[in-house]
């Protein structure tokens, strides 16, 4: 294990498999800060397309990129997420957010920028961080790593609930085709795929309530609590 004295958490998997969810409970059980590392990439897109920001315009997207400040700000209910001092937790959750994020998230540039900021985040503070690449990319010396995943049926019916709740007018059909567009860019793109780390454990949460998923995980890391202990 690391020299590291805090706890890293890393969660990763596809979209719209109950990361954030889990992670959140997690974070609030253990009393660790949670990031929401998808939430970064989707402030990012936001910028991008309010400033009209080609995505084959390297100049721009550098440019944009120092202009781009990301915060995360705890209040008494939840961790709202800035951009430029901006609260934007619910503008970033909207299907045109989504359609454009995982062509963003591709860009070198913009991966190098954010990974940084992960890192800086997760340097000092016990922390639980959710994406695509926590455990490959940015800290691959976690202490724990949890790679999730769940039919794809499952994903959507979750996810076109969640968007009808808030009442987004979307069909079952478009959150199927935006999953799995997103899935096969994420996992295919040249800049850190979404791939398993070798060490990670897999949680299929198909057939899982919330609680079954956050017990799996309370004991997965009271085992990697006691093996860092002993490093
Ligand atoms: O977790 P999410 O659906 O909010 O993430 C939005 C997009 O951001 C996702 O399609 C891929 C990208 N992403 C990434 O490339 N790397 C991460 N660590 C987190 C998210």
């Amino acid at each position: 294990m690391s020299g590291r004295h805090n706890f890293i958490i890393a969660i990763d998997g596809f979209s719209s498999c109950g990361k954030s969810t889990l992670a959140k409970a997690l974070a609030k059980k253990l009393k660790f800060a949670f990031i929401d590392s998808g939430a970064m990439y989707r402030a990012v897109t936001l910028y991008f397309i309010r400033h009209e920001i080609a995505l084959d315009d390297q100049e721009a997207i550098e440019n944009a990129l120092k202009d781009i400040h990301i915060d995360f700000i705890p209040n008494a209910i939840k961790t709202e997420i800035h951009l430029n001092d901006e609260d934007i937790s619910e503008e970033i959750r909207q299907m045109y957010i989504s359609d454009k994020v995982s062509d963003v998230s591709a860009i070198k540039a913009v991966r190098l920028a954010m990974v940084a900021q992960q890192q800086k985040l997760g340097s000092r503070r016990n922390i639980i961080m959710d994406g695509r690449d926590i455990g490959t990319t940015v800290f691959p010396d976690a202490d724990l790593k949890i790679f999730m995943t769940a039919d794809p049926k499952v994903r959507a019916a979750r996810r076109y609930l969640e968007l009808t709740e808030k009442g987004e007018d979307v069909t079952l059909e478009e959150v199927v085709e935006n999953l799995s567009t997103r899935d096969r860019i994420d996992s295919t793109r040249a800049e850190s795929p979404l791939r398993q780390a070798e060490d990670a454990i897999v949680l299929d949460n198909s057939n899982l309530t919330p609680e079954q998923q956050l017990h799996f995980v309370e004991e997965e890391y009271l085992k990697a609590k006691a093996a860092k202990a002993q490093s």
